[in-house]
C-alpha cells in the first residue's frame, strides 16, 4: 500500500513547501514553474520518495492525507477546516458502526471524516439542496475513497425542509445556515440520548439557535454547550522559533445538545 499505482493521489512538496495535489498518470506529466515532472518517475516508488523536475528542483512526494486532501479538493461550498471537524469528531462522540445524519454535504469535507469515523460498519446519510454542490461533493468523495474500505454512505440532492426519510440516527450535523429551522426534524430522527451539533459562522447565529433552543426545545434537548476552536501554528527559522504571522483566526462556532428521552 506505500508504493505508488497508477491512479493513486500524490501531493508533490517544492523546496518552498509549496504542495501540488496529483493523480497520477502514466506517461503522464506535472508541470509547473520549476520544470516537468515524470509521473512514471513517480509510479512504483514509496510513499515519501524523493524526485527531480526537469529544471533540478528536488520534490518529496507522499500520498496525502485527508487533511491535505480536502484543502486542496475543488470546493463548491466552504468547507469545515481541520480544526474544527477534529473537534467535532470528540465532542460529538463519532464512534464505529454510528448512523450519522448530516446536512448540508457542501464540498464533502466533513462527510469524508464522518465516514471514515463510522468505519465500515457504520452509515452516512447526508442532504445536499444544491445540485451543483451535490455533484462536486460527490466526485470530491469518490476520488479519495476509491480503493478504500468505508461504511455506507447515502448522498442526496434533497432539502432538509422537505423531512428526514430515516430515522434513529446517533448523531446529526447541521452545517447550514439557519440550523433552527429544522430542529423539530433532526430531533424526531434522532435517538434518545443521541447528539445534535450545529456548525455556525457567527453569534448572530449562535443566538438565534440558542433562542429557539430555550423557547421550544428545552424540554427535548440537552445543551452540551457552545465551542470555539483556535489553532496557531509555530515556526522555526535558525535561531527565531515563534508563532507564523499568519493565521486563520475565525472559522466557526460548534453548537453541541442532546436528544432528552
Ligand atoms: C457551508 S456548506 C457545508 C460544508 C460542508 N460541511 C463541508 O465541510 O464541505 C453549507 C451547505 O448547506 C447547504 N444547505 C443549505 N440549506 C440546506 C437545506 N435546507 N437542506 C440541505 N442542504 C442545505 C448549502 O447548499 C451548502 O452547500
Amino acid at each position: 500500500m506505500s508504493v505508488f499505482n497508477e491512479g493513486d493521489l500524490a501531493l508533490l512538496i517544492d523546496s518552498k513547501g509549496r504542495q501540488y495535489l496529483v493523480s497520477l498518470k502514466k506517461d503522464a506529466t506535472f508541470s509547473f514553474h520549476k520544470g516537468n515532472v515524470q509521473f512514471n518517475d513517480i509510479i512504483g516508488k514509496n510513499d515519501g520518495a524523493k524526485v527531480f523536475s526537469s529544471m533540478g528542483e528536488r520534490l518529496y512526494v507522499f500520498k496525502p492525507t485527508l487533511e491535505e486532501y480536502i484543502l486542496k479538493m475543488k470546493r463548491g461550498a466552504q468547507i469545515i477546516y481541520p480544526k474544527d471537524i477534529s473537534r467535532i469528531i470528540t465532542l460529538m462522540d463519532i464512534f464505529p458502526g454510528a448512523k450519522v445524519f448530516e446536512a448540508g454535504t457542501g464540498s464533502g469535507a466533513l462527510t469524508l471524516y464522518l465516514l471514515r469515523a463510522v468505519g465500515e460498519t457504520g452509515k452516512v446519510i447526508s442532504y445536499e439542496k444544491r445540485k451543483d454542490f451535490y455533484e462536486i461533493a460527490k466526485k470530491n468523495i469518490e476520488i479519495f475513497m476509491k480503493n478504500k474500505n468505508t461504511g455506507e454512505l447515502v448522498l442526496q440532492n434533497k432539502d432538509i425542509a422537505d423531512g428526514i426519510e430515516d430515522k434513529d440516527f446517533d448523531r446529526a450535523i447541521l452545517d447550514l445556515t439557519e440550523p433552527w429551522l429544522f430542529l423539530d426534524k433532526v430531533v424526531d430522527a434522532l435517538k434518545p440520548g443521541g447528539l445534535l451539533g450545529c456548525y455556525l459562522t457567527t453569534v448572530l447565529q449562535i443566538y438565534n439557535l440558542m433562542e429557539e433552543f430555550e423557547k421550544n426545545f428545552y424540554e427535548k434537548l440537552y445543551k452540551v454547550g457552545i465551542f470555539e476552536l483556535l489553532e496557531r501554528k509555530w515556526e522555526k527559522d535558525g535561531l527565531s522559533l515563534r508563532p507564523a504571522l499568519r493565521m486563520v483566526a475565525h472559522t466557526g462556532f460548534i453548537v453541541v445538545f442532546r436528544k432528552l428521552a
